[in-house]
């Protein structure tokens, strides 16, 4: 449970105050194999991830960050950056499929405000496997996550709900006053309810774990 400044973990602030797996050399001079980053305009934060890939056993041997980003963003990255490389590593198929509760999960909780910062290096790291695929040849290996309308009326997209989902937004009516969504001809509310609920259980339920 969260127990610390500001409802953050012993083990996050322990991670915030010394991160682990950081790049400290130039990027040209680490020679990564795969480098992703992301941006979250709304709250300013950037991760970027590069990693080292096994050839043959297709595992993470090695996964540097940086981050210009919130004490979240930085103690949930460093948490990430050591699942991924323990015990010899995952392998590319087990790091994509890694979620921030996951992450969560191992940090023991974080501000429900600051749920969106686990999600930073989560993309990061599913980005930098993905320009891995493209370096290697293996295009058909990146899964392409295109957004699907749910709401016609007023043009809002799954994607857009689960980012309002990670920003906080823990019931439909706050999701209709930020999106507007299902409050046109309202044809949309059954599937824009079950979309809401379906981010909300991934992020938040106890009950659904590590799917
Ligand atoms: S389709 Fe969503 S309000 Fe009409």
């Amino acid at each position: 449970m969260s127990d610390n400044v500001m409802g953050y973990s012993d083990l996050l602030m322990d991670h915030f105050s010394n991160p682990r797996n950081i790049l400290k050399v130039k990027e040209e001079e680490y020679k990564a194999d795969g480098m992703g980053s992301v941006g979250n305009a709304t709250c300013g934060d950037m991760m970027m991830v590069w990693i080292k890939v096994d050839k043959t056993s297709e595992k993470i041997k090695d996964l540097k960050w940086k981050t210009f980003g919130c004490a979240s963003a930085i103690g949930s990255t460093s948490v990430m950056s050591e699942m991924v490389t323990e015990n010899e590593g995952m392998t590319l198929d087990e790091a994509l499929k890694l979620k921030p509760k996951n992450i969560m999960d191992r940090l023991g909780g974080l501000p429900s405000i600051k749920i969106h910062c686990s999600v930073l290096g989560d993309k990061a790291l599913r980005s930098a496997i993905h320009d891995y695929f493209e370096k290697t040849d293996q295009k058909d290996r990146i899964a392409v996550e295109e957004a699907k309308i749910v709401c016609n009326c007023l043009n809002v997209t799954d994607h857009d709900v689960e980012e309002w989902v990670l920003e906080g937004v823990h019931d439909f009516e706050s999701l209709q006053e930020k999106t507007k969504i299902a409050t046109g001809c309202g044809n949309c509310r059954p599937e824009a309810e079950k979309v809401f609920q379906q981010y909300y259980d991934k992020y938040f339920s106890d009950a659904e774990e590590n799917n």
